[in-house]
């Protein structure tokens, strides 16, 4: 039994659910032209100047990357104001949020993780045998007086994700400001900014300002994947007091990100306007999406970034099944403890109506 060969801590391991390939959804279902809003994926596609910057690379993939990383490593750092030694960049920000946890968490070690947000947070902490305190959402927000109670002197990394994913909403900076000037000196907080470039401008805290060369240390996660629409490419970077950044490197592999992501990263950096579009689409489109939930008398949250969750009438999957089968994707929330919201991330202006259309008829599928 190859079981008996793999750690008790492994073999607990839920796996994070990969959903199937549109292709192969569509052929069990025998349905065409499906929109996948499941995924907080940027419907513009990738920036075009990372397109034109990959092509370029295409002939040199005999070599390998720079495993320094050198060309975007300086220019995140020049654009953010930072020393090039604070920026690391990973496989996704997926890779950074594993190598901090790899870097600093070991079995007796605990992990506070506010609950819910992104799975892969308590996935990671799990393969390294840390500990998973869980602290609850207060009014679907971080709760961080909650996250001060778990604290203990195990306590080695605390997860904010801001904006949370499912919830999308943010803390203020002044929340955040407090939170942190009460957390001990010998713990990391990792701010995980995925989404940040959507959440309007003054509306939260931004995790730069708080790097120091002494505890509480902070490593701010970003990615290309959402608002640079890069996520099949897979890069992300973090921000860290160089000192830690420097034992993120001991971790990490040699090659972590490849010379294609490095080139499209490095071109979608500087594309001021694709970001901008990206920006007003969203903005755009979740008013659309407000406005036409309220006409049909859904609840759901408003969002500080790209995808909103909507509460519905009956468990989570029977609306998702039955907009799947319509050709809508979207997300059930049950494995977030949300049985009863789906989330849905903002596509383009005319998936959104096929969205709102397409929902208003599942909904009249089930008694209100
Ligand atoms: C909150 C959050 N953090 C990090 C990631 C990882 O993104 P990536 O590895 O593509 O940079 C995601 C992806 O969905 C996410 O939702």
């Amino acid at each position: 039994m190859i079981s008996r060969l793999v750690p008790p801590h492994i073999a607990a391991i839920d796996p994070y659910p990969p959903g199937k390939p549109i292709e192969e959804l569509e052929r069990e279902l025998g349905i065409k032209n499906s929109i996948k809003l499941a995924s907080n994926e940027n419907p513009l596609g990738p920036s075009p100047k990372a397109v034109a910057a990959i092509r370029d690379k295409l002939h040199g993939l005999h070599r390998y990357p720079d495993g320094s990383g050198f060309y975007l490593r300086r220019r995140i750092a020049e654009k953010l104001g930072v020393p090039m030694e604070a920026v690391v960049i990973g496989n996704g920000s997926n890779e950074i949020l594993e190598l901090v946890i790899r870097t600093f968490v070991r079995p007796g070690l605990e992990v506070i993780i506010p609950n819910p947000s992104f799975l892969v947070y308590q996935l990671a902490v799990h393969t390294v045998g840390g500990t998973v305190v869980s602290v609850p959402l207060k009014d679907f927000t971080i709760d961080v007086d909650g996250v001060l109670r778990a604290v203990t002197e195990r306590t080695r990394l605390i997860f904010i994700n801001n904006p949370n994913n499912p919830t999308g909403t943010v803390l203020s900076e002044t929340a955040f400001r407090e939170f942190f000037a009460k957390l001990p000196a010998d713990v990391v907080v990792v701010i995980d900014e995925a989404y940040i470039e959507f959440a309007p401008p003054g509306s939260t805290f931004d995790g730069l300002g708080f790097t120091a060369s002494q505890g509480p240390w902070v490593v701010t996660a970003r990615t290309f994947s959402k608002a640079y629409g890069l996520a099949g490419l897979r890069v992300g970077y973090g921000i860290m007091d160089p000192a830690v950044a420097a034992f993120l490197h001991r971790v990490r592999q040699p090659f972590n990100v490849s010379t294609l992501a490095q080139a499209a990263a490095l071109a979608a950096l500087d594309d001021d306007d694709f970001l901008e579009k990206s920006r007003r689409l969203v903005r755009e489109g979740l008013e659309y999406l407000y406005r036409g939930l309220d006409a049909l008398g859904v609840k759901y949250l408003r969002t500080y970034t790209n995808f909103f969750l909507i509460a519905v009438p009956v468990d989570a999957k029977k609306v998702y099944e039955a907009m799947l089968h319509e050709g809508v994707i979207i997300r059930a929330m049950n494995a977030y403890g949300l049985n009863r919201f789906v989330r849905v991330n903002v596509g383009l202006p005319e998936e959104n109506e096929r969205f709102l259309k397409t929902f208003a008829k599942v909904l009249a599928q089930f008694d209100r």
